[in-house]
């Protein structure tokens, strides 16, 4: 069962051309079981219809702290009664009223009269967002524990591309289902590495590869989607799904040293990093110099880190690993399996059209060690997370 079964939101929805995408969040909350309770802005209700989110949503929309005369104070019982407040989208304005306190309208009034915790979904024009006063408004109110859901990059209003744009709609109900909790991996902590490993040769040169990172930040929103406490140990960095806490490296050696420290407690493990099997074995420590003459780079090997892990593999520990192949997928994965005490590998032909690195898209055989193999066809990759989750987690057997 979704977390969010029976669980109040009041979405609030302010002015930004985003909040046509607030509708499908709506949808989807409703969808999963939520009581959606609709706030719109004045500037909210001139980007969306009234009707759209009174027919979505679980009550008709209210956008005034007058409009009904029946109840004369509707911001203290939506407040006290939501389990969670989601303004979705958050304009620079609003930001800035849930800084200072500013009771301005009915949605920050709510906001006001609430102990719920908070979430704000930024979007707006990348000059607005980069200004330091939102970011600065930002800043405070995370510190304070609003919760953020990063905006994307990508096309905007106008036909601009640039960062600001609103996060997507799944991403968005994914960080309110990590937030309510009570997800099947509620309490259990999921260890997540991401990213390839950049191996110096000297002070600006590195040995690294193409893995962009995303299919591990995929499994990392995935898992805390479910409730999970997730540590996701990666060398990009990215705005974090909430639930997850970030451990950002940039070596084979330094992840190694993370995951030896937070796999042991950890339920699942999931080692979706493109890690460096070779590594400089002295790295310069200033910049190598043309003049110098052609360098000679010895390579030795890095530790294993899955095979590490496996050989420690405490009880009741999941291990999945990933291999990233080109000839042989099924049968140079299954022996990888076996080789490095896996519960579940995730095979994927890279050498395959939208597999793999720097791809938003994967296609994966899933095998398991009990011998059993599922295709998962060409998906996006959060589609992706999802199956390879629920493979370790023993739906798919
Ligand atoms: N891996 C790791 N540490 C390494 C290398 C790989 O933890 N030093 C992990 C990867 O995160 C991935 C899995 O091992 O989950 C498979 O990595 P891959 O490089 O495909 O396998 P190798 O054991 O290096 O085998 P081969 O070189 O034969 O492909």
């Amino acid at each position: 069962m979704s977390s969010l079964a029976g669980r109040r939101i009041v979405l609030g929805v302010t002015g930004g051309i985003a909040a046509y995408k607030a509708v499908e969040v709506c949808r989807r909350l409703v969808d999963a079981g939520a009581h959606v309770v609709p706030i719109l802005t004045e500037g909210g209700a001139r980007m969306v219809g009234k009707t759209t989110f009174s027919a979505l949503a679980s009550e008709p929309v209210r956008t005034s702290l007058f409009d009904d005369p029946e109840t004369p104070i509707p911001h203290t019982k939506m407040g006290q009664s939501a389990d969670l407040i989601l303004v979705c989208p958050a304009t620079a304005r609003v930001l800035s009223d849930m800084r200072t306190g500013r009771s301005a309208d009915l949605l920050t009034a709510t906001i006001l009269a609430s102990r719920a915790p908070v979430m704000v979904c930024p979007a707006m024009h990348t000059e607005m967002w980069e200004q330091p006063s939102v970011q600065d408004n930002l800043a405070v109110l995370a510190a304070r524990g609003v919760l953020v859901v990063a905006p994307e990059s990508g096309r905007l209003a106008g036909g601009d591309m640039g960062h600001g744009r609103l996060a997507e709609p799944s991403t968005v109900v994914a960080a309110v289902e990590a937030a309510l909790g009570g997800g099947e991996l509620a309490g259990q902590k999921v260890l997540v590495t991401a990213g390839g490993t950049r191996e110096p040769i000297d002070a600006v040169r590195y040995i690294g590869n193409r893995s962009s990172g995303r299919q591990g930040n995929a499994v990392a929103a995935e898992a805390a989607s479910r409730g999970a406490d997730v540590v996701l140990v990666t060398t990009r960095p990215a705005s974090a799904p909430v639930g997850v806490r970030v451990v950002s490296v940039e070596t084979a050696a330094e992840m190694a040293t993370v995951c030896e420290r937070e796999a042991p407690d950890a339920a699942l493990v999931v080692m979706a990093a493109a890690v460096a099997d070779f590594r400089p074995a002295d790295a310069a420590e200033s910049k190598l110099k043309k003049a110098d003459g052609t360098p000679e780079v010895v390579l030795v090997p890095t530790t294993d880190i899955l095979a590490a892990l496996g050989a420690a593999k405490p009880a009741g520990q999941t291990l999945v690993g990933f291999a990233a192949e080109t000839d042989d997928l099924v049968a140079n994965a299954a022996q990888k399996l076996a080789r490095k005490n896996l519960d579940l590998i995730v095979a994927n032909d890279v050498s395959k059209a939208h597999v793999g690195f720097e791809h938003s898209t994967n296609e994966v055989v899933l095998l398991l060690a009990d011998g059993t193999r599922h295709d998962v066809p060409l998906s996006d990759k959060r589609e992706i997370a999802r199956a390879v989750l629920d493979a370790a987690l023993g739906h798919l057997s």
